[in-house]
């Protein structure tokens, strides 16, 4: 019956609702506005918040309160929906109080240990509608992605081994698959049951009393029974020969390492909260964000540690793929902008929930209209978080992908010197004159003075470390500094007009 319910939910929120917010190109945000003239080249668009933000400032650089506040609140006031992941407990009630401001409060949906909201995730990956819903990949894809954030958690390096990655994988589709032959379902125990229950050398595989005992061998019979007669039996012997033959000749540590990656993660959704929120009912999804929903993952990390960030991990992904199969690729663009209603991704504090699956679901955001937008405090918290041996490329080409980059002040030379440099250098004048010392010792006057060109940086790295922070010291106004790949912006320069690859805004705390 539930079921039935979801399923029709489901199809009927791939619209977007009767149309309550803004087009594409009108101004969600007018930056560095002087009160007097309005001017469109400095307009901050859902076309801008498509294309990704990130805010990037020291702790207490007024990330949250300055830019991020002012963006939250132009979302919630265009009536978009929203998936927003929390890291620190009072997160919540900022969310409620913007909601309030705009009169959106019932459309808060917030999901968290004593709320009724449960989303299955296993059985919505198998009833949503779509082509590949069910699909053993969609799956795997789901577990690896909140796997990648287990490991780093572990210091175990950001999955660069491709070897190892292509393993887990394996084992994974090899029980999803094996799950869905033999009992049409798949759920968590069942998955665990089958990968801790798996032979361990190839005589156990032969093993009589291994056979009696092992869940994992009882689905396998049971699933041949089931397949005789079907178009299914090659799923089968490609199944049964990775569980028989492949899995028990793997060399003992590599199979000790994937088995235990997977259990350590599947044992949090097993019990406690994450079982009760993630593995009982279905009565949430992403769709509803579509019908202007915002849901928020109150299961911040500050509070829950890995439990709320694997959660909401796995839920970020879920949503990620659920927006980016909305729009069908044959819909033109002007008629997404008036049926299909923005979402945004919002996540203070992203280095907990920053993963590989990102840059790829922003590389669509445009079409499937969702504006990512994620606040850390600087560059290193990425190349952590990213982990392995690529990491600074990763986060860096991860950073590339958020086009609107929000600086607020920082100390990290890192990330001062990286803003400097994406902003870029110009060749400028520098002057110098003076009057030599041979003056002073009565000597005949020697004046010079000259100027060359030097390249220098535009907004020079130390610029950063000085910008206003907000609070009562400096009036509740937080500084920025705006870079927007490919964007020319006017700023007043000695009273005139002047267009530049940067713009300064002044956020205010209180308005
Ligand atoms: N609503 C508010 N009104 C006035 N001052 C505030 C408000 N919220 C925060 N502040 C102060 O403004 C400064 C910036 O705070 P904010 O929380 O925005 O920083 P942040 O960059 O998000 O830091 P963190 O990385 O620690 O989250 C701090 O000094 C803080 O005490
Ligand atoms: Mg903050």
């Amino acid at each position: 019956m539930e079921d039935f319910r979801i399923t029709k939910q489901l199809q009927a929120s791939n619209a977007g609702g009767k149309k309550n917010w803004p087009d594409d190109d009108e101004a969600l945000l007018e930056l560095s506005a002087d009160g007097i003239t309005s001017r469109p080249e400095n307009f901050w668009c859902l076309k801008d918040a498509f294309e990704g933000v990130q805010i990037l400032g020291a702790t207490g650089s007024g990330k949250s309160s300055g830019s991020g506040r002012a963006l939250a609140k132009a979302f919630i006031e265009s009536n978009l929906g929203g998936l927003v992941l929390t890291a620190k407990n009072d997160e919540v009630l900022t969310w409620k109080r913007y909601a309030k401001e705009a009169g959106r409060e019932t459309e808060l949906l917030i999901v968290g240990p004593d709320s009724p909201h449960r989303f299955n995730f296993l059985r919505y990956e198998l009833k949503r509608p779509g082509t590949g819903a069910g699909h053993t990949e969609n799956l795997v894809n789901l577990f690896c992605s909140v796997l990648e954030a287990a490991e780093r958690k572990q210091g175990q390096g950001g999955g660069q081994d491709a070897y190892w990655q292509r393993t887990l994988k394996q084992l994974l589709r090899n029980a999803i698959d094996l799950a869905v032959l033999s009992l049409d379902d798949i759920d968590l125990p069942s998955l665990y049951r089958i990968i801790t229950s798996a032979p361990r050398s190839p005589d156990e595989a032969l093993n009589s009393e291994w056979q009696e005992s092992s869940a994992c061998f009882a689905l396998l019979e049971v699933a041949k029974s089931k397949v005789e007669q079907t178009d299914r039996k090659s799923d089968l012997e490609l199944t049964r020969d990775f569980w028989l033959r492949e899995f028990p000749s793997l060399a003992p540590e590599t199979r000790s390492v994937i088995v235990s990656t997977f259990t350590s993660m599947a044992d949090c959704f097993l019990r406690g909260m994450l079982r009760k929120l993630f593995c009982t009912d279905l009565n949430f999804t992403p769709e509803d964000t579509f019908n202007g929903k915002i849901i928020i993952l109150n299961l911040p990390v500050k509070e829950f540690n890995e439990l709320g960030q694997f959660a909401q991990v796995l839920f970020k992904f879920v949503w990620q793929r659920a927006v980016e199969r909305r729009i069908s690729a044959d819909m033109r663009r002007e008629d997404a902008q008036a049926a299909v209603r923005p979402v945004f991704l919002w996540a203070d504090e992203s280095q907990f929930f920053v993963n590989s699956y990102d840059a790829l679901f922003q590389s669509t955001a445009r079409s499937s209209r969702a504006c990512t937008v994620y606040l850390t405090q600087n560059l290193p918290s990425y190349f952590s978080a990213f982990g392995g041996q690529n990491s600074r490329s990763d986060a860096e080409s991860f950073l590339g992908n958020l086009q609107t980059k929000i600086f607020h002040a920082n100390g990290d030379p890192t990330t001062n010197n990286w803003a400097a440099d994406s902003i870029g250098k110009t060749r400028q004048a520098q002057f110098y004159g003076g009057l030599s010392e041979a003056l002073a010792r009565g000597g005949a006057m020697n004046q010079n003075a000259g100027g060359s060109m030097v390249v220098e940086f535009v907004v020079q790295p130390q610029e950063f470390t000085m910008l206003r922070t907000g609070g009562p010291e400096s009036k509740f106004l937080v500084d920025s500094i705006i870079f927007q790949g490919g964007r020319r912006w006017v700023a007043l320069k000695k009273g005139e007009p002047a267009a530049q690859n940067y713009i300064r805004h002044v956020f205010s705390q209180q308005t």
